[in-house]
C-alpha cells in the first residue's frame, strides 16, 4: 500500500511551479485577443486645480491612434452618479476617474489614448497637450497635521480603540517614563506585476475581464456597479497574480478606465500602468505615532499612550488599525490610545502588507525596546514579564496565544541568551554588531467560503473556488488539502482559482485565504466522499464486497480508491471504476465553509490573533553608518502550518519587506508639485538579495480549534509585524543610538 505523501502539513512544492516557470502561467496583461486597443494613460502633473483646455491634434496624428478618451467624450455610466458607492474603496466621495475636468492629485488620469499598438498610444499620450488652472494644494503631510480628523463614518474593518485605567495620571506618576515621537515614510508597492487590465469583448458583447487583482468576484461587482452591468455580462479573472499584498484589495483605475473604453469603443482593449505610473497611487500612509510608555523599576508597564495618525486624500478616508496592537497585547493596568487621519491633496494611502500593524507594531515594539532599557532589563525578559494571556485592550479571551513559546524558542534558536545587555560591547573590526528582538501579533480571520468538488469519469477529483493565489501558495496548500480530505494522490487533484464565475470566495488577503478556503474545500471533499458512497449505494449492480461494506461503514477512501477495511480480504476499486459504477459521468458539489463550523466560534467572543517573535543581528559600519541585517530568526504562532515550505516563505517575504520598511524604502514627496519624485527603483530603494541574511523562520506548536475549523490561522503578514522593530533595536544594541523615524538610513 502506498501512503499517502501530500497531506496538510508537508512541505509540498507548489503544485503552480512548473506554470509559472515556464510561462504558461498568464497574467493580467497578457491574453492577446484579436483587434485589441493599448491603452496609455495621461497624468495630471499638478495636484490641485482644473483643466483649461484638452488639445489633441498632435496626438490624433499618429498613426494607430483610434481614440482618445477624457472626461469630455467618455460614455456615462453609474460611477459618475452623486449616489454611487465604491464598495471596495474606502469611506468618502470615491475617486470617479475621468469624472470631470477637477484636479485632486498630482498623476490623475486625465486622458487615456487608445491605438493599435502600445508604441503609437505612448507615443501620442506623450503628444497630448493639457493647459491647467492651477489651485493651490498641500501635499505636506507634516503642514497638513492640524487638520487631522476622525472621520465620521469609519472603515468597515476599523477598530476604535479602548481605553482602560488612568493613563495621564498613571504616567505622571510612573518612576519610570519613556516617550518617543515616531515616524514612518510612505511606501509604495512594488509587485513583480504591475496593475494592468485585459477587457475582451467576447462575441455576444460580453467582457471577459483579466486583471490583476485579489479578488475576481470583487471587481466583478464593482464593474457591475460602476458600469450598470448585469452580473453575467462581466466575468473576471486572475488565475495567477504576480504579487499583490494589498494593492490589489480595491478595484485601481485601469481596470475602470479599460471597462469603460470597451464599453465605449466596442472593442478589447489593455491598460496597463508603468512602475513610474504605481508610484502615483497605491503606496501605505506615511505615519507619525507619539508613544509614552511608564512603569515602575521592577519592569512592570503602568501605563500606555499610544497617538498615531496616518494620511488619506482629500476626497477619501483611508484609515488603519494603527494604535491598538499594544494595548492589546501587553497587560499594563492604564492605557489610552487615539488615531486620526490626515487630509493631503494627493491620491488616497492604501493597504499594504499587514495594514496598521506593520506601522503600529513595529514602532510600538521599538517604545517597547526603549522602556526594557530604562528599567534595565533584558528586552525579552521585559516582554515576558509584561505578558498577556488575554487581548487586554478589549479584555477578552484569545482562541489561543503560543506567543510565549515562540519568544523562548526563536530566543533559544537565535543564542539570545550570549547577548551582553550593554549596546556597543559586540564588534568585528569596523563593525559593531547588535542584537534586537520585538515581537508580532496580526489578526487570525476566517470567512465564510464556497467550493465545489467534482469527481470526473478519468478518477480525477477536480476542485474550483474564486480564491486568488497572490503567489501565497492557494493552489498547493488547496490541493493538500483536498488531498488529505478526499483521501486522493496529489497528482490526481486539479485546482481551479481566480474566475468570478466560480464558487463565491472572499478577496485574498489579510491572511484568511488558507482558513477560510481551506475550510471550504475540505467541507466539499468530505461531502462528495458520502455523495459518492450513498450514490454507490443506490446501485444494485455493484459487487458483494462493496454492498456489504457500504452497508457496514466499513469502506473508505484511500490513496484514490474504493478500499474495504472490514475481512480479511482486501477489495479495492479504482475511483475511475466508482464512478462509471454509479452511471453517472460526473460527481459534483458544492459546499459553503462558514463561522461556526466544527466548534469554530461564529461570535467574536473570543478575540483571534496570530503572534512571533524575531530575532535580528546587524552590523553597522562605524564610519560609514552602513547597516547589514546579518541574521533573522523569526518564531511564528499561527496555529496549524499547511505547508512548513510555502508558509516559512510567506514570513520569509514579509520579513524582506520588513527589512525594506526598516532600512530602505521611502517614499519622497516633493511637497511643491505633491508628486512622490523618487518613483524607479534607482531612487526608491527596495532590499536586494545582497541585504537579506539567512532568515531562519521555525513554527511553534499551537493549537487552534475555534478560529477555524482546520486549525489554521494564516501566514504571511504575520512575517512584517516585528521584523523592522527588531533591526531597529538591534542597531540600537550596535550603537547606543535610538531612532525614531524608519527607514534608519545612513546619516540619520
Ligand atoms: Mo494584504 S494588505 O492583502 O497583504
Amino acid at each position: 500500500m502506498t501512503v499517502i505523501s501530500t497531506t496538510i502539513g508537508q512541505s509540498v512544492s507548489r503544485i503552480d511551479g512548473f506554470a509559472k516557470v515556464t510561462g504558461q502561467a498568464r497574467y493580467a496583461a497578457e491574453p492577446h485577443p484579436s483587434g485589441m486597443l493599448y491603452g496609455v494613460i495621461v497624468n495630471s502633473p499638478i495636484a490641485r486645480g482644473r483643466i483649461e483646455t484638452i488639445r489633441e491634434e498632435a496626438a490624433r496624428a499618429v498613426p494607430g491612434v483610434v481614440e482618445i478618451m477624457t472626461h469630455l467624450n467618455r460614455p456615462h455610466t453609474a460611477l459618475f452618479e452623486k449616489s454611487y458607492v465604491d464598495g471596495l474603496g474606502v469611506p468618502g466621495s470615491p475617486y470617479r476617474p475621468l469624472h470631470d475636468g477637477e484636479i485632486r492629485f498630482n498623476g490623475q488620469p486625465v486622458a487615456v489614448v487608445f491605438a493599435e499598438t502600445f508604441e503609437a498610444a505612448r507615443e501620442a499620450a506623450m503628444l497630448m497637450e493639457v493647459d491647467y488652472e492651477r489651485w493651490p494644494h498641500n501635499a505636506d503631510f507634516e503642514v497638513a497635521l492640524h487638520q487631522k480628523y476622525m472621520p465620521e463614518k469609519p472603515r468597515s474593518n476599523y477598530v476604535p480603540p479602548k481605553s482602560r485605567g488612568k493613563a495621564a495620571e498613571a504616567y505622571a506618576l510612573s518612576p519610570i517614563k519613556v516617550e518617543g515621537h515616531y515616524h514612518l515614510a510612505p511606501e509604495h508597492h512594488n509587485p513583480m506585476e504591475m496593475h494592468a487590465t485585459t477587457v475582451i469583448v467576447e462575441d455576444d458583447g460580453k467582457f471577459t475581464v483579466w486583471d490583476k487583482t485579489q479578488g475576481p468576484q470583487a471587481v466583478q461587482a464593482y464593474l457591475t456597479s460602476a458600469l450598470s452591468l448585469s452580473k453575467d455580462q462581466v466575468r473576471v479573472r486572475n488565475p495567477y497574480v504576480g504579487g499583490a499584498f494589498g494593492s490589489g484589495l480595491r478595484a485601481q483605475h485601469n481596470v475602470f478606465l479599460a471597462a469603460l473604453a470597451a464599453k465605449m469603443l466596442k472593442r478589447s482593449v489593455r491598460v496597463s500602468l508603468t512602475r513610474q505610473q504605481m508610484f502615483t497611487h497605491v503606496f501605505r500612509p506615511e505615519a507619525i505615532m507619539d508613544i509614552a510608555l511608564g512603569a515602575t523599576p521592577d519592569g512592570t508597564l503602568q501605563s500606555m499612550i499610544v497617538e498615531g495618525v496616518t494620511d488619506t486624500s482629500r476626497f477619501e478616508h483611508n484609515m488603519e488599525n494603527l494604535v491598538v496592537w499594544g494595548l492589546i497585547n501587553y497587560k499594563c493596568p492604564n492605557a489610552t490610545a487615539d488615531y486620526k487621519v490626515v487630509p493631503r491633496d494627493t491620491y488616497t494611502s492604501s493597504d499594504m502588507r499587514a495594514p496598521g500593524a506593520a506601522t503600529g507594531v513595529n514602532l510600538f515594539e521599538m517604545a517597547i525596546d526603549e522602556m526594557a532599557y530604562a528599567c534595565s532589563m533584558d528586552p525579552l525578559t521585559f516582554r515576558l514579564h509584561n505578558y498577556s494571556d488575554i487581548d487586554a485592550m478589549h479584555d477578552m479571551p484569545l482562541t489561543s496565544k503560543a506567543l510565549r513559546e515562540a519568544m523562548l524558542q526563536g530566543a533559544e534558536r537565535f543564542g539570545w541568551q550570549n547577548r551582553p545587555m550593554t549596546p556597543g560591547k559586540m564588534r568585528d573590526g569596523k563593525e559593531l554588531i547588535g542584537w534586537g528582538m520585538a515581537t508580532g501579533i496580526w489578526d487570525a480571520m476566517f470567512s465564510p467560503t464556497s467550493a465545489r468538488a467534482r469527481l470526473t469519469a478519468d478518477g480525477r477529483l477536480h476542485i474550483a473556488t474564486a480564491a486568488s493565489d497572490i503567489g501565497t501558495g492557494t493552489y498547493t496548500i488547496l490541493a493538500q488539502t483536498a488531498s488529505e480530505a478526499f483521501n486522493i494522490p496529489l497528482d490526481q487533484i486539479d485546482i481551479e482559482l481566480g474566475d468570478s464565475t466560480l464558487p463565491q470566495c472572499p478577496t485574498e488577503g489579510g491572511s484568511w485565504t488558507a482558513a477560510s478556503a481551506g475550510a471550504a474545500v475540505w467541507l466539499a471533499c468530505q461531502s462528495l466522499r458520502e455523495k459518492l458512497f450513498k450514490t454507490l449505494g443506490k446501485n444494485s449492480n455493484i459487487s458483494a464486497w462493496l454492498t456489504e461494506g457500504l452497508r457496514h461503514n466499513t469502506v473508505v477512501l484511500q490513496d484514490g480508491f474504493l478500499k474495504n477495511t472490514d475481512g480479511d480480504e482486501a477489495f479495492e476499486m479504482s475511483l475511475r471504476d466508482a464512478l462509471s459504477l454509479t452511471g453517472q459521468t460526473e460527481l459534483e458539489v458544492e459546499e459553503t465553509a462558514k463561522p461556526g463550523l466544527r466548534g469554530t466560534i461564529s461570535q467574536m467572543r473570543k478575540a483571534r490573533f496570530t503572534h512571533s517573535a524575531v530575532f535580528c543581528e546587524v552590523r553597522v559600519d562605524e564610519e560609514l553608518g552602513i547597516v547589514r541585517v546579518t541574521r533573522l530568526v523569526n518564531a511564528v504562532a499561527a496555529g496549524r502550518i499547511m505547508n512548513p515550505k510555502t508558509a516559512a516563505s510567506q514570513v520569509r517575504g514579509a520579513m524582506v519587506m520588513a527589512t525594506g520598511m526598516a532600512l530602505h524604502e521611502e517614499s519622497l514627496m516633493d511637497e511643491r508639485v505633491g508628486r512622490f519624485m523618487n518613483h524607479n527603483f534607482s531612487e526608491y530603494h527596495i532590499p536586494a538579495h545582497a541585504d537579506i541574511p539567512d532568515m531562519d523562520v521555525l513554527f511553534v506548536n499551537e493549537e487552534d480549534t475555534e478560529v477555524s475549523p482546520l486549525g489554521i490561522k494564516g501566514v504571511g503578514e504575520i512575517g512584517m509585524c516585528g521584523t523592522a522593530a527588531a533591526i531597529a533595536n538591534a542597531i540600537f544594541h550596535a550603537t547606543g543610538r535610538r531612532h525614531y523615524n524608519l527607514p534608519i538610513v545612513p546619516g540619520d
